[in-house]
């Protein structure tokens, strides 16, 4: 831990935005970053895959645009933070491993594609964000929902890694799976999310890229807190 002499005073308020592509340790960074930081953790892959699973439930298309937005600005979806842990509802039903099956997964990209589910999400995490004190991950954090965040990463590793991760979370919530199965699943996604018209996955030019292949979460968390250190507190 090297965050011991970070001044938190001055970090209130700011917005940290970090985004990558599936696998590359977002989640887990950015919910210890936001513990350590006293910020609000706001993930946005959870909205996707939350409208996701309504839309699975309710018998709506991937490919129905208009029904996925509506859908998208209407949904009563809520996190609930407790013991670092993010829950997600809609309504009073809790989703929270719901939204991780491959069922949801396999959809999410498609569903998350459309121009009216991303205009009512990004418009929903704005307002989430409120006053700040957020760290904020997923695909667009960097370059559409906060353009202009104090501080932006882009955390990447190489596909065999992200895809080994995969299949450790998927057994942490009682999901058997395969490296290669993971591995092709994050080919396709990765080539989806870059490749689409509306808020493609892409690197902000005035982010910072950590390469977690060879690191911790840990050590990714202290990298982060290293540059928040020089880009925020020594600005
Ligand atoms: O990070 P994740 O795997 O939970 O994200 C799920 C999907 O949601 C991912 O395939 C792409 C999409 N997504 C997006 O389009 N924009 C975001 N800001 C976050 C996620």
């Amino acid at each position: 831990m090297n965050d011991e002499k970070l001044n938190l005073e001055s970090l209130k308020g700011r917005i940290i935005a970090i985004d990558g592509p599936a696998g590359s340790g977002k989640s887990t960074t950015s919910r210890i970053l936001a513990a350590r930081l006293g910020y609000t953790y706001l993930d946005t892959g959870a909205m996707y895959r939350a409208v996701t699973w309504c839309a699975l439930k309710d018998g709506i298309a991937p490919s129905d645009g208009d029904k996925l937005g509506e859908l998208a600005r209407t949904m009563p979806l809520e996190f609930k933070t407790e013991n670092d842990n993010n829950r997600v509802f809609v309504g009073d039903q809790e989703i929270t491993t719901e939204i991780r099956t491959p069922e949801v997964t396999g959809h999410v990209s498609e569903v998350s594609a459309h121009k009216q589910v991303r205009e009512a999400m990004v418009a929903r995490q704005q307002e989430m964000a409120g006053e700040g004190s957020v760290v904020a991950e997923g695909r667009d954090t960097t370059t559409v929902v906060f353009p202009d965040a104090d501080i932006k990463i882009y955390l990447d590793a190489d596909t065999r890694t992200r895809a080994e991760r995969r299949v450790l979370d998927l057994k942490r919530m009682g999901i058997t799976t395969t490296v290669e199965e993971q591995e092709a699943d994050i080919i396709r996604r990765d080539k989806y999310d870059s490749g689409r018209e509306h808020s493609p996955l892409t690197r902000a030019d005035d982010s910072f890229i950590v390469d977690t292949s060879d690191l911790t979460i840990e050590g990714q968390v202290d990298r982060i807190i290293d540059l928040i250190r020089t880009h925020i507190e020594q600005a």
